[in-house]
């Protein structure tokens, strides 16, 4: 099928449209979620600490400590807070602690991590396919 000079300029068209239309929703749409004051703070508290060189978060970061994309919902409030005030002494170090905020730091990073663990993020992370997909693997393991 011929589609001609004008044709094709109207498909040009028509497609530029449709991605600037795409564009500007993924930009302004009603998907983005604002993030509250005080969770901004214990972004902030986050990023001054450097809790993601030794933490990820959506996987992203060190790999010292754990994933903490879900640390609120596992660990809940109480535990979350007084593990930050109160920090033990790492497992498999001699004496060496966690790093040990105030109060008001913990209270800004909970917010956060409160923030962090409503995102939608899809199930993430992936867990292992081995057991379900590949049985002749998971029959050596
Ligand atoms: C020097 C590396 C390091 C830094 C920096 C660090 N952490 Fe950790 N964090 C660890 C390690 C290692 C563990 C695991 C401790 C253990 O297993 O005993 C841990 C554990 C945790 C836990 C408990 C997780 C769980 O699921 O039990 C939380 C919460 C946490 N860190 C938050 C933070 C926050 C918030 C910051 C920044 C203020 C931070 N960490 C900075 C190394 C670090």
């Amino acid at each position: 099928m011929k589609i001609g000079h004008k044709g094709f300029l109207a498909i040009l068209l028509t497609s530029m449209a449709t991605f600037t239309w795409l564009i500007y929703y993924s930009i302004t749409g009603d998907n983005l979620q604002p993030i509250p004051p005080e969770a901004e703070r214990g972004k902030i508290v986050f990023q001054r600490k450097a809790c993601i060189e030794c933490h990820t978060l959506f996987g992203n970061g060190g790999y010292s400590g754990g994933d903490l994309t879900k640390t609120y919902e596992n660990l809940g409030t109480e535990a979350l807070k007084s593990y930050l005030i109160y920090p033990p002494v790492i497992s498999g170090s001699m004496n060496k602690k966690h790093i040990q905020l105030t109060e008001e730091e913990a209270d800004n990073i909970l917010a956060y991590f409160n923030f962090i663990n409503s995102m939608e993020i899809l199930d993430w992370p992936p867990r292992p396919i081995f057991e379900s997909k590949v049985p002749s693997l998971s029959k050596n393991r």
